[in-house]
């Protein structure tokens, strides 16, 4: 059961807000300036069940690169005020990848994320760290460095203890382990540089130095595709309680839910959702878009819309079903940066808002279904 905002929590939590894009000063706080004509109460993280974080992915990185426009989260205030004001947590879109925060063996990148998360504090979000093992977006003096199995093991796990040392107790989750089983729910033994060349025991030991660098957080499996009871979401659930029976710090199970229109809603998302509950997990929502069918150059149609609509609701009433599920992000809010339409030909319209920042049906559905997770909001 979501635990209903009480009113001391909400008017703390709205007065600690403070202005997007001033530094943290520690212990002062100051009201957060709403984007023009939006009141704080009309805002997701404002409904949202106290006991539920609603959080986005911050622009930055990755495929923004290849795109006209200079780096939203740095450059686009009115993104900003935003993103401060409609969520309270926040997950790096690819700030903590390891080709971006690790470009050469000797050197770290931690600018962007350091402002990610100064951000989050000045802001009152708590903060998803996204990625520490994983087989994309590796660099390439790692990919092609013909290294060692010990130096393969050294570079691992100096870099997890460095990236997660350097942020811990301001990090809540860790999406530690993304992607590592295929959709037959085998391991990923050939494009997963790490239990290629080191065994799948290694998996194990990225838990152990992930916890042992910041015992506070709270340590993750990440993928895609596990929406619904399959081989691959059973693989999970396989592999976890082992994991935990010999004394590994796993602490939940996270699924993407990049979903398309073009397939059915996972109807057993719930389900599944409630299996890794059943034995004691975390559970989290962390990428979640919806896309679409779109020409170039044409506007979805209404149906359309209302699909899309009803998918975020299904994902996010889902979450809210399951008592630890305590973690909802989508993967981006506005379209205007989604990186649908760059990976998807032919997709695209994805998130919650238009270009321009106004809402889609499917924002409205995250609304209401948060609204509904927390009765007696009247009491405020
Ligand atoms: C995506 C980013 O959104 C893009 O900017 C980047 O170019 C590629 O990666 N699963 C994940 C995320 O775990 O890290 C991916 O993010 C989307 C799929």
């Amino acid at each position: 059961m979501k635990v209903r905002h009480s009113l001391a929590a909400a008017v703390l939590a709205s007065a600690m807000l403070i202005p997007a894009g001033v530094p943290a000063v520690a212990g002062q706080h100051q009201p957060v300036p709403q984007p023009p004509g939006l009141a704080k109460q009309d805002t997701l993280r404002w409904v949202a069940p106290q006991d539920l974080k609603v959080g986005t992915a911050v622009a930055g990185g990755g495929h923004h690169e290849t795109q006209s426009y200079p780096d939203p989260f740095t450059y686009d205030t009115e993104y900003r005020e935003r993103l401060a004001a409609e969520f309270n947590s926040v997950s790096p879109e690819n700030q903590l990848k390891w080709e971006y925060v690790h470009p050469a063996r000797d050197t770290y990148r931690f600018a962007e994320m350091d402002a990610i998360v100064e951000f989050a504090q000045a802001n009152n979000q708590v903060v998803r760290g996204h990625t520490l093992f994983w087989h994309s977006q590796n660099p390439a003096w790692l990919e092609e460095g013909n290294f060692s199995k010990d130096e393969l093991r050294a570079i691992l796990k100096e870099h997890i203890q460095t990236v997660v040392g350097r942020y811990a107790g301001k990090i809540q989750q860790w999406d530690v382990a993304n992607e590592i089983f295929n959709g037959d729910g085998t391991l990923r033994t050939t494009d997963n540089i790490w239990i290629r060349e080191l065994g799948p025991e290694i998996i194990a030991d990225a838990f152990r130095w992930a916890h042992e660098a910041d015992p506070k957080a709270k340590l993750f499996f990440n993928d895609y595709g596990v929406e619904g009871i399959n081989a691959k979401s059973n693989a999970y659930l396989e592999l976890i309680p082992r994991l935990q029976a010999e004394g590994v710090p796993v602490d939940g199970f996270a699924i993407q839910g990049h979903l398309s229109t073009r397939y059915g809603f996972p109807g057993d998302l719930q389900q599944n959702l409630q299996r890794f509950d059943d034995l004691g997990l975390e559970t989290a929502i962390t990428e979640l878009d919806v896309r679409m069918d779109v020409a170039r150059g044409t506007a979805p149609t209404a149906a359309q819309l209302e699909k899309q609509a009803s998918y975020y609701q299904r994902a996010l009433e889902a979450c809210v079903a399951v008592d630890e599920c305590n973690s909802f992000t989508i993967w981006g809010f506005t379209d205007k940066y989604s990186w649908v339409p760059v990976f998807f030909a032919g997709e695209g319209e994805a998130t919650v808002m238009w270009d321009d920042y106004t809402r889609k049906p499917s924002y409205h559905a995250l609304q209401e279904t948060l609204e509904q997770a927390s009765p007696g909001r009247g009491n405020r």
